[in-house]
């Protein structure tokens, strides 16, 4: 479900379109991949030893639009419905922390390397710190993923109804309609 605006198709794979979605835990599964991807490309520029402007143009774009949305989506539509829903051994509050945690480490971190990418997409290259900060950024996000695939979303597939499902996808879509007409906007 192809909804390009990237603004590389060679450098990472499609934005996941919700149109053809019946359960919120595929799309947010699909968007899992997306990122992983992006994160791959990220560890791989990190050590590149000449300019690539356009994957950290592609990298930045879905840093800077993408990834917000995303976590606004868990945090605000699928992580209240995921408490009310939790069962006395889900454990439900330490891994919703856990995550939330993570989140805000994501956002803190974000700043920097959104500037460090714009930079690197007009053909600089990043210095030791900027490595270094390539680096760790990716290795978290990658954990974290590994964390929400293994253990948030087939929880969440267990516990959601087909109320909750519906009413979080189309909190999703909500933003995603958001998102494109601010961008429409001059
Ligand atoms: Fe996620
Ligand atoms: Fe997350």
């Amino acid at each position: 479900m192809p909804d390009r605006a990237h603004t590389s198709d060679a450098v990472l794979p499609a934005r996941v379109a919700l149109d053809g979605y019946l359960s919120p835990v595929d799309a947010i599964r699909d968007e899992h991949l997306l990122q992983r991807a992006c994160y791959v490309a990220l560890e791989k520029l990190a050590a590149m030893d000449v300019p690539q402007p356009a994957v950290a143009d592609a990298i930045h774009a879905t840093l800077q639009s993408d990834t917000p949305i995303h976590i606004a989506d868990e945090e605000l539509s699928l992580f209240p419905r995921l408490r009310a829903r939790a069962e006395a051994d889900d454990d439900m509050e330490t891994l919703l922390a856990t995550l939330s945690a993570e989140h805000s480490s994501t956002r803190a971190d974000m700043q920097a390397l959104i500037a460090l990418l714009s930079n690197l997409a007009l053909g600089g290259m990043p210095d030791a710190r900027g490595r270094q900060l390539m680096i760790q950024v990716a290795a978290l996000e990658k954990k974290h993923l590994v964390l929400e695939n293994a253990v948030l979303l087939p929880l969440a597939a267990a516990r959601l109804t087909k109320a909750d499902k519906d009413a979080i996808l189309a909190e999703m879509r909500a933003r995603r309609a958001e998102a494109a007409q601010a961008r429409s906007c001059p």
